[in-house]
């Protein structure tokens, strides 16, 4: 998939945890990226793409919008690869049909027409996710590609992400259908619980489960309680072998490690052992097996795994504390506004069927956060902006 002249692709969701990390390891890789947000013009969102190696020559942001017809076009005309990586998160919405759900389905169904329309575009990366293949009632001790989720259990229980885990298997399985009939080289990539460093500015949905053992957020206990996991790295690493990869086709789970909410309190328990970490979960069994995505697939095309456990903890903690999201200590965090830091925002990623269990305390947890006021701000802007803005290389 990559020739010898510059290659041209287009990352949507540019701004947030996965994309702007793609965007970078595309960038250094010697891709031309068109960077899609839905509001180019906010700084506090796009300054850390602007910043990049080589954004000043190689990166251009577009503004494009999943609830709006036709918005991509532009962006993805002449492009030879697109990553979709852009997904409504507000698990708070009061109207998830229309909010979340609807412009997830029609977002991936509105690019592969934009594709379809460019027939420049050689391939296109769903960035999919773990809540397609595994929230069904009863886990399997190890998950493939065969594996989707159960609608109907979901649909019945309303468990916290509900909507989300809706929203990502109805995508996806109308997108396998889309691609299809118009032709469309597709390939979906499930990534599992991502964790690792970052560079955008805010806390990555995803580090509020994953450090819930360290900001004491219990209504996430249900979610780690037996899960998987993959770095940042590793999952962006992986979107570019695929994308590169001529053989590659259908969907691919990219997971590297099983741990259970025990195994994960004692990594933290032993190497950060300035927070307070419990040893015991109230309703959850001391023996507890693994649930497992096998990510063989991915492997028997020659990726590897480049990182540990350990890698992905330390990467997520070490940026949250450069970054003041998280404080350096449990007593700090007991003394001081530091709590204020803490986002309680909602992605919740991981879609183990026993988070139903958590959906009724999860109410006050919830509440929205900056962040998310930012998001839904632009949501429903009708203000003409730019489609596409010239990129300045110190921001301002
Ligand atoms: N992190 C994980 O653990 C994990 C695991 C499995 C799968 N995934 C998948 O990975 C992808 C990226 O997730 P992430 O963790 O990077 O989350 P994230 O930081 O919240 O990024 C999601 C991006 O989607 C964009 N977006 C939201 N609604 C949009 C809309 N209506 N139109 C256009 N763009 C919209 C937002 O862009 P703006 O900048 O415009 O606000 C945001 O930057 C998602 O597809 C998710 O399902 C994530
Ligand atoms: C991409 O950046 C490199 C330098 O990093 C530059 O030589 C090249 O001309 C740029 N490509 C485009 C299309 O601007
Ligand atoms: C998961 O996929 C395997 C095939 O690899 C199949 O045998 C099994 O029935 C599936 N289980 C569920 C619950 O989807």
């Amino acid at each position: 998939m990559k020739a010898d002249s510059p290659v041209t692709v287009c990352v949507t969701g540019a701004a947030g945890f996965i994309g702007s990390w793609l965007v970078m390891r595309l960038l250094e890789r010697g891709y031309i990226v068109r960077a899609t947000v839905r509001d180019p013009a906010n700084m506090k969102k796009v300054k850390h793409l602007l910043e990049l190696p080589k954004a000043d020559t190689n990166l251009t942001l577009w503004r494009a919008d999943l609830t709006e017809e036709g918005s991509f076009d532009e962006a993805i005309e002449g492009c030879h690869g697109v990553f979709h990586v852009a997904t409504p998160m507000d698990f708070e919405s009061k109207d998830p049909e229309n909010e979340i759900i609807k412009p997830t389905i029609e977002g991936v169904l509105g690019i592969i027409k934009s594709c379809a329309k460019a027939k420049t575009v050689k391939r296109l990366v769903f960035t999919s996710s773990a809540g397609t293949v595994n929230v069904q009632e009863h886990q399997l001790p190890v998950y493939n590609e065969d594996n989707w989720s159960d609608l109907d259990f979901i649909n019945s229980k309303k468990m916290t992400a509900w909507m989300y885990f809706v929203s990502k298997t109805l995508a996806e399985k109308a997108a396998w259908e889309a691609a299809k009939e118009n032709n469309i080289d597709f390939i979906s990539i499930i990534p599992t619980l991502v964790v690792g460093p970052f560079i955008m500015p805010t806390l990555p949905p995803s580090l509020i489960t994953a450090l819930s053992l360290i900001t004491g957020n219990e209504p996430h206990y249900g979610i780690i309680k037996q899960c998987q996991y993959v770095h940042i790295d590793d999952l962006c690493e992986s979107h570019i072998f695929l994308y590169e990869n001529p053989k590659a086709g259908g969907r691919y789970i990219c997971s590297s490690h099983d741990a259970t909410i025990h195994d994960l309190a004692k990594m933290i328990r032993e190497k950060w052992p300035e927070y307070n970490v419990p040893t015991e979960f109230k309703g959850i069994e001391k023996d507890l097996p693994l649930v497992s995505f096998s990510s063989k697939k991915l492997v028997h095309m020659g990726f590897q795994f480049k990182y540990t456990f350990e890698d992905m903890l330390k990467g997520a903690i070490e940026t949250c504390r450069e970054k003041g999201l998280l404080p350096y200590s449990t007593d700090i965090a007991a003394n001081d506004h530091t709590k204020s830091l803490l986002p309680h925002s909602t992605e919740i990623e991981a879609k183990d069927a026993n988070c139903r269990t958590a959906n009724d305390h999860t109410k006050g947890f919830l509440p929205n956060s900056g962040e998310i006021e930012a998001k839904t701000a632009n949501f429903h802007t009708n203000e003409p902006a730019p489609h596409s803005i010239e990129i300045h290389v110190n921001g301002e």
